[in-house]
């Protein structure tokens, strides 16, 4: 007897225990202590963006050895792999954003963040500009600051190829913004496709749901939709949810290239099951306000009616990069992102280093690779400061892999390792519970699919968002969804 009331105790001390402890955290994390403030007597370390590598880095770097400045145009964070959710509203917007002032408010010390583009990088005076471009400015919008040292990790914008009528009439899928305006978009087609006395032809037109790119945006979103009109639309607008249609144009023979053939196979399949009319060999030559121009794999130019249009196509450098990559012109030779040596500084540079989608190395502009190499730098950063701790303390001069031109400075080298890049694989969603995964395991690539490989997906992506906030966020929209359906309401 005595023996359960002692199990009976340890298991409320361990429930108590653990309760205190994620209350102590909650607590915490919604009321940081406080904070030093910026050490000026340290070198200036300017962190561009507030993406997958800016935010690791940001995470990982001590704030004591440096005076950090974050500039970005975003003040959070946004997962983007589950922004394609937010389209339909299978997870509210603000579940996948977390403020930048969240993060930076708990480092040890201070770290400026100024809401802000910047738009030019001058290497010769190691200075940068940054504008104010949002809607509400003061009398003060433009500054030039100093740095030491200069991480680049702008990401990119949309390639449009410079298609005519793609910025005007087509939506994108790469910000919160525009996860939104395409969730606006949808129902306004569907709602104007019952206006009284709309014509059969613009009904058709109006509900023709077009997805411009096969790559994993394009096929997510198309997943998404699906599941929507299927498990949505039905109900709310039983009149018109057999009209509605998805159409997913590809230029390559097939969609998903980056993906094993069974998983393309499966995606084609799964899509042709769902209703999705795939249309690969495709190019898109045109846009207009109500229909695309599309040359097909025997070189016919068609016309196709489109309600809402996505467009997915991919990515180009942003003007800031293709500005310095100018400026470097000798050493910068690729026109497809800012080339960096193995510590990930710029080449032709001094003191500035480039991460993420921003530069082109031999990685695919990946989340993850983005994130790897913004918890590297963090590291070679916090080393970095040691190193010159301890020279500075024995008096030897300064072996600095900020400012040597010398990649092959051995000192330095034998310190502060080469950045590794370890796949983790690649996942997508393709509706209708269903996923793909191409995993490195021992060595080998394996390829799932289906409910389960769905399940996995779920457990991977609710794990990878950043903190408990998030997390809660994220499952809670789940399980509404699952409970109540989707919001259908137009904003
Ligand atoms: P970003 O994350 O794009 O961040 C760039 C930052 O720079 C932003 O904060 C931006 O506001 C800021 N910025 C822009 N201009 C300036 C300026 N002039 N000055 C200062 N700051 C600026 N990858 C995966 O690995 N797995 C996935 O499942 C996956 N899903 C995706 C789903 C979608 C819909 C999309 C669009 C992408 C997905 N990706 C995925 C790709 C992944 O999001 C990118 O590879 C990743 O965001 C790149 O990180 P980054 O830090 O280089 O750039
Ligand atoms: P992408 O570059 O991977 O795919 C774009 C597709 O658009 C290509 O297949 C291309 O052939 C097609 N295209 C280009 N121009 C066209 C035209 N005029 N007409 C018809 N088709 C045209 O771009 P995406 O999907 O936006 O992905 C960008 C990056 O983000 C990639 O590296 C991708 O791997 C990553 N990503 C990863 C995800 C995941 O792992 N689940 C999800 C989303 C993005």
């Amino acid at each position: 007897h005595s023996r359960w009331r002692y199990v009976k105790y340890a298991l409320y001390a361990f429930v108590s225990g653990g309760m205190t402890y994620s209350a102590t955290k909650v607590y915490m994390a919604r009321h940081p202590p406080v904070q030093a403030p910026p050490d000026t007597t340290k070198k200036t370390l300017v962190i561009l963006g507030t993406g997958w590598g800016a935010i690791s880095m940001l995470k990982g770097i001590d704030s004591s050895l440096y005076n950090i400045v974050v500039v970005s145009p975003r003040n959070y964070f946004l997962f983007t792999p589950l922004l394609p959710s937010c389209t339909v509203g299978t997870i509210e917007h603000r579940s996948i954003m977390e403020p930048i002032h969240y993060i930076t408010r708990h480092k040890q010390r201070a770290i400026h963040f100024y809401e802000a583009h910047c738009t030019d990088i001058d290497p010769a005076t190691k200075t940068i500009t940054v504008e104010d471009q949002s809607d509400i400015k003061g009398d003060v919008s433009k500054a030039t600051l100093k740095y030491d040292y200069l991480v680049v990790a702008v990401g990119t914008e949309n390639n449009t190829f410079g298609i005519p009528g793609v910025t005007e009439h087509a939506c994108f899928l790469k910000e919160i913004w525009d996860a939104r305006k395409i969730r606006t978009k949808l129902m306004d087609c569907i709602e104007t496709a019952t206006f009284p006395g709309q014509t059969p032809e613009e009904v058709e037109r109006l509900l023709h749901m077009v997805v411009v790119g096969g790559g994993p945006t394009g096929v997510e979103y198309a997943g998404e939709l699906h599941d929507f009109l299927v498990e949505d639309l039905v109900d709310w607008y039983p009149d018109i949810a057999d009209k509605v249609r998805l159409t997913l144009v590809e230029a390559h023979p097939t969609v998903l290239p980056m993906f094993s053939r069974q998983l393309i196979d499966y995606t084609e399949s799964t899509f042709k099951s769902n209703k999705i009319n795939v249309q690969t060999g495709s190019v898109v030559k045109e846009v207009h306000d109500k229909h695309l121009v599309v040359e097909t794999h025997d070189k016919q130019r068609i016309q196709i009616p489109y309600g809402l249009l996505v467009w997915a196509t991919g990515n180009t450098q942003r003007p800031l990069v293709r500005d310095l990559m100018a400026k470097l012109s000798v050493a910068q030779t690729s026109k497809r992102g800012l080339l960096v040596d193995d510590y990930l500084r710029v080449k032709g540079a001094e003191g500035i280093w480039a991460i993420g989608d921003a530069t082109f190395t031999k990685y695919a502009p990946l989340a993850q690779v983005a994130s790897q190499q913004g918890i590297y730098l963090a590291k070679a950063f916090n080393r970095l400061a040691k190193l010159e701790e301890e020279n500075a303390a024995a008096g030897r001069s300064t072996v600095d892999i900020a400012t040597s031109t010398d990649p092959t400075d051995e000192d330095t080298r034998a310190k502060i390792r080469p950045f590794n890049y370890t796949s983790q694989g690649s996942l997508a969603y393709i509706g209708a519970d269903r996923a793909i995964a191409d995993m490195p395991i021992f060595g080998k690539n394996v390829s799932s699919s289906g409910f389960a490989t769905y399940l996995f997906w779920k457990s991977a992506y609710i794990n990878l968002l950043f903190n408990t906030r998030n997390q809660s966020m994220v499952a809670a929209d789940w399980v509404k969804k699952t409970l109540f359906g989707r919001d259908i309401s137009r904003e």
